[in-house]
């Protein structure tokens, strides 16, 4: 069935500036990389987005029964995409003075072994997703808990909301307290488990997750690398060179293998589709194994800086000999904000702190297509013919402040968005479309 031939009440209209990159830009002023109309209409049907016209052709595109969306003035981008972040971390978040192991054992795994009860585990799914949208991210990847039903609690209530999310169960196998510890054989059970029940069930699906290297034995790293190669169209998502000790404990409980990528590696568990959270002091040999792999280096910017973990190395990774993946992501909750604004404006900052610049249209695609690209889902992060119809709309004037600071006049598209990220957060956000359905965020934050 052509569009045409739909019934027309099938069809939703969004109306405003719609913004929505081609491709990855080179630096600031690369208007090549992204399409923008200033008064544009985002036509859906089904779900998924069938064109983007210009407003002056409303006429042709509505008619009875057809629901519009008016927020003319207002920009429309792709909801934002999440590429690591920690489930049942929700109340872990801002948690005081400690570098990453300490923060682990005295903070995380005592919060995440909650999440063994069913019910608790749904209440907290539906917080963290009404969070996520509050902020204008509809999709994330996600770690749950050690327990496989945090993974099911998220992917149900996903599901339920009809985002597309991408969930984990954390296996850990050793290094931490008994009651966030399965085994490798659970841990190898459970995640096949949920990949037979969830993975591309609907939008939802399943990420092989070993937590990182002190938390898995070799036997543990060898089951899910088997894994990995019999579900090649799986995620993996783990944490690699985040921490100095960190780094330091790794060689020590893998004393054979030539670096710390070197682990994930010899079991099978690096590859275009592995997201390596934080990749922050990587060796020349690590850094062109990343290269050679596809794996991504997934920026984490927020929780670097408020774990005291180090400055991500941006342009030396982008635009290096060996160019590795890159992806933007908050980590909560040793990330600060579920805002990838927020999130933005501090990877800008750790850039200034290396000598580096990060353009607002570049944090704009990486939020959006290049976080898209990084988790090898090309319907998500665009607006364009056949994309989800998952969709921000952010108002740039939304507090005094922002609304002061570009009273200023003539503004251009690229400052406003470099204003939008350094001061944003969800008060920007006055609505989120998921799968082409309005969620009435900006009511809930009222
Ligand atoms: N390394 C292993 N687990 C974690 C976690 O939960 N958060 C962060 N930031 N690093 C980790
Ligand atoms: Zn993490």
């Amino acid at each position: 069935m052509t569009s045409s031939d739909r019934l027309p009440s099938d069809r939703i209209l969004v109306r405003g500036r719609v913004l929505s990159f081609k491709r990855r830009p080179h630096g600031a002023g690369d208007t090549d990389a992204y399409s923008y109309f200033e008064d544009g209409v985002v036509v859906i049907e089904a779900g998924r987005v069938i064109e983007v016209a210009e407003g002056g052709e409303i006429d042709r595109l509505g008619g009875e029964g057809i629901v519009l969306h008016d927020f003319s003035g207002k920009l429309i981008l792709p909801g934002f995409i999440d590429t690591h972040i920690h489930f049942p971390q929700t109340q872990v978040i801002a948690s005081y003075g400690e570098q990453l192991l300490e923060w682990l054992t005295r903070y995380t795994f005592p919060a995440e072994s909650r999440y063994g009860d069913p019910v608790f585990a749904a209440a907290q799914a539906r917080f963290f997703i009404d969070e996520v949208l509050r902020n204008g991210t509809t999709t994330a990847v996600c770690y749950g808990s050690m327990h496989k039903g945090s993974a099911e609690a998220l992917l149900a209530e996903s599901e339920r909301r009809g985002t597309a999310m991408f969930v984990g169960k954390t296996a850990m196998d050793r290094n931490a307290p008994p009651d966030v510890l399965d085994n490798a054989q659970s841990a190898h059970d459970d995640t096949e488990a949920l990949i037979s029940a969830w993975h591309g069930r609907g939008r939802q699906k399943v990420v092989i997750t070993p937590r990182f290297a002190i938390t898995s034995t070799p036997a543990q790293l060898e089951a899910l690398g088997s894994l990995a190669q019999a579900h090649p169209d799986c995620l993996v998502q783990t944490h690699l060179s985040e921490n100095l000790e960190e780094i330091a404990t790794v060689g020590r409980l893998f004393p054979d293998r030539a670096d710390y990528l070197d682990v994930y590696d010899h079991y099978g568990l690096v590859g275009p589709k592995s997201l390596m959270g934080h990749s922050i002091h990587l060796t020349p040999r690590e850094i062109r194994r990343m290269s050679d792999s596809g794996a991504v280096a997934v920026f984490c910017p927020t929780s670097n800086l408020f774990i005291g973990s180090g400055l991500f190395d941006y342009k030396g990774l982008e635009g290096g000999e060996h160019p590795v993946r890159i992806a933007l992501a908050t980590d909560v909750g040793g990330g600060t904000s579920y805002s990838m604004l927020a999130t933005a404006a501090e990877a800008y900052k750790v850039m200034q702190l290396k000598g580096q610049k990060l353009s607002a249209i570049e944090a704009f695609h990486l939020m959006t297509r290049g976080n898209a690209e990084a988790i090898g889902e090309p319907d998500l992060g665009r607006i364009a013919a056949g994309a989800h119809a998952d969709l921000v709309v952010l108002d740039s004037t939304a507090t005094p402040a922002m609304a002061h600071r570009l009273a200023m006049g003539s503004s251009s598209l690229e400052e406003e968005l470099f204003v939008l990220m350094t001061l944003g957060s969800e008060r920007n956000v006055c609505e989120v479309f998921v799968g082409g359905r309005p969620q009435g965020v900006q009511k809930a934050i009222a």
